[in-house]
């Protein structure tokens, strides 16, 4: 072992920090599988992919998600550079999305345009099950078109994505905050609802009923609740355009046999939403039941300095869905198709040769780097949960053939070593096609 001169530290000293955290390859494997899906679904509705960057200017979260929201109010990692300039980590992926969309102008070329991204996002939230600091998330965002068709498709987007990772026990809420003409006339309601019940409301929701009403119902206060159960409630203020949009969106997941449930409570923890929001729940989650959620934000691309375009958009947590599927998706049985047990110098060379040989093949080969015994490279093998092992020692090279272990019924084939890797290639790759694992 090569030793550091320099002192050593207490590992605990740089655990992470509370509330990011590893995700280990019993988990990444299941991620691999949601995002693969999302890909996969989401380019048959016409969806590319974009990558923004992590860091972004402070005033992009500010302006667009709102200055009284929490996210914005209490849970950003914000920090200024050495210039000076205030930055963020970003909370979540719409406001990049929209400035990268108003900076690239990718509209000039195609006037509806359909994006998804998938990244981590950073909330100091208080961690408990479900809620981390640095979380991830599969986001997607339509821009260009302003009717309810473009909300069903939406949705009917995210439920099939659901659909397709087999989570069909969620279920889908869905409301309408109104638009810019409606909705003044509903937070005026709001406003006077709470005047005379401030002194039941917390701290920062005294402050929200007047700067920006809406926000108190996302507050999770046991009393603020309840204030706001009894709240009026936004379907009655709504204005004949925005109850007609809303009607054609419920026809259109009807005719899709979309199941839905009308919550007026669903007013969404961001500032730019308008119109149609939706959220799909689960009730295996505890308190944090929202899987996925989003909604119309027709007015953000100009509230950014870009031009009028209308958009709509959603976001599915990952580490929500991830704990959601468990182990039950098709990845977890990945193991590989081969390990090759080799005794003695000559013969590993060999299996390092054919191994690599293997693996240039597209099949997935391991060995021992070492040179130890066959009992402990069988048990090795036997952890990896390899399919197959094959035994070469120099006697097997002498004589030019080899045993080859079917692992899983115990069956052994006799294989021709001479020209070794494509013997195990045709083997073994037959054996994937007809166990369909290609
Ligand atoms: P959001 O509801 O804030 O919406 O987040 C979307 C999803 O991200 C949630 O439903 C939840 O599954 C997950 N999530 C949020 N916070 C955490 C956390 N602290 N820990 C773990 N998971 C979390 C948005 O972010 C909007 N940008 C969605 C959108 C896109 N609207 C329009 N376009």
């Amino acid at each position: 072992m090569i030793h550091n001169e320099r002192e050593e530290i207490n590992s605990l000293e740089i655990a992470s920090i509370k509330g990011f955290r590893d995700i280990l390859p019993e988990e990444t494997r299941v991620w691999q599988w949601i995002e693969a899906e999302a890909r996969r679904v989401f380019e048959d509705f016409g969806f590319q992919e974009i990558k923004t960057p992590i860091l972004e200017k402070t005033e992009l979260f500010s302006r667009s998600i709102g200055q009284e929201t929490d996210i914005v109010s209490k849970e950003m990692y914000t920090f200024d550079d050495i210039k000076g300039r205030s930055l963020t980590l970003r909370p979540e992926a719409t406001a990049s999305v929209v400035r990268a969309y108003i900076q690239n102008r990718p509209y000039q070329t195609y006037p509806v345009q359909k994006l998804y991204s998938i990244g981590p996002m950073f909330r100091r939230e208080r961690p408990q099950k479900g809620r981390f600091r640095q979380f991830h998330q599969i986001n997607a965002e339509l821009f260009g078109d302003p009717g309810p068709r473009s909300d069903a498709d939406m949705i009917s987007m995210a439920v099939l994505l659901f659909r397709s990772i087999g989570l069909d026990d969620v279920t889908l809420n869905l409301n309408s905050l109104g638009c810019f003409d409606c909705r003044p006339r509903f937070r005026e309601e709001l406003r006077n609802y709470l005047a005379d019940k401030k002194t039941r409301l917390c701290e920062d929701c005294q402050r929200r009923a007047d700067a920006n009403p809406l926000r108190v119902f996302d507050c999770k206060v046991d009393a603020c609740k309840e204030v706001v159960s009894e709240a009026p409630s936004i379907d009655a203020f709504l204005c004949e355009a925005c109850r007609e949009h809303f009607r054609s969106l419920e026809e259109c997941l009807s005719d899709l046999e979309i199941p839905f449930v009308l919550n007026p409570l669903l007013v969404r923890g961001l500032d730019y939403y308008n119109r149609t929001t939706f959220e799909i729940q689960t009730e295996h989650l505890g308190a944090q039941n929202a899987v996925a959620g989003g909604g119309r934000y027709d007015g953000l691309v100009r509230l950014l300095g870009g031009p009028d375009h209308p958009a709509i958009g959603f976001a599915l947590g990952m580490e929500r869905v991830a704990a959601l599927i468990g182990n039950d998706h098709p990845l977890q049985d990945k193991r590989p198709d081969l390990f090759i047990a080799a005794l003695g110098e000559t013969a590993a060379r060999a299996a390092f040769k054919w191994a690599v040989g293997l693996r240039r093949n597209g099949l997935w080969a391991e060995l021992d780097y070492g040179s130890a015994g066959l009992k402990s490279q069988m048990k090795k093998a036997d952890r990896l949960g390899a399919r197959h092992v094959l035994i070469v020692g120099d006697d097997e090279l002498k004589t030019g053939r080899g045993a080859l272990r079917n692992m899983l019924t115990k069956e052994q084939a006799d294989v021709e070593l001479k020209d070794a890797v494509n013997v195990l290639k045709e083997i073994l790759k037959n054996e994937r096609e007809r166990d369909g694992r290609d």
